[in-house]
């Protein structure tokens, strides 16, 4: 089983960025964390981080070609305004499960309470940290991929 995890623009600054909101893990914690449970549910995963949204684009079309049979994206910012990024979810066949480490819902800036790629995607998991990801891993490999 191969996965995508796929992370937008400024995640590579966990650890550093807003700590009062996002905590002091680094991203390179976040990447050992999602190795060693990968490792646990025997699953193949690549981890990609771009701060560009053609970047991220070009991982989702390259990813069947790749033989990826889902993608975990937290495309951070650009889930709240890309038309882009949704019509690239909707262009592929492969399903997308969409996560956020906060709940964008309830924090208190009104952009984040939009989220257009959610309606694309198979699933959204948000306000969940880093096991967000290990959620979105299973429902992968246990729901949607048959
Ligand atoms: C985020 C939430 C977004 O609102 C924000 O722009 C991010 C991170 C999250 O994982 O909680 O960069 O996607």
């Amino acid at each position: 089983m191969r996965i995508l995890i796929i992370n937008g623009p400024n995640l590579n600054l966990l650890g550093t960025r807003e700590p009062e909101v996002y905590g002091t893990d680094t991203y390179a914690d976040l990447e050992t964390f999602l190795r060693a449970e990968a490792k646990e549910l025997n699953i193949d995963i690549t981890i990609r981080q771009s701060n560009y949204e053609g970047a991220i684009l070009d991982l989702m079309h390259h990813a069947a070609s790749e033989r990826y049979e889902g993608i975990i994206l937290n495309a951070a910012a650009y889930s709240h305004y890309s038309y882009a990024i949704r019509d690239g979810i909707k262009a592929i066949s492969i399903p997308v499960v969409n996560v956020h480490l906060t709940d964008p819902a309830s924090r208190p800036e009104a952009f984040r309470h939009t989220d257009v790629i959610k309606p694309v995607c198979v699933a959204t998991i948000k306000g969940k940290g880093f096991v967000g990801y290990v959620d979105a891993l299973r429902l992968l490999t246990k729901e949607v991929i048959r």
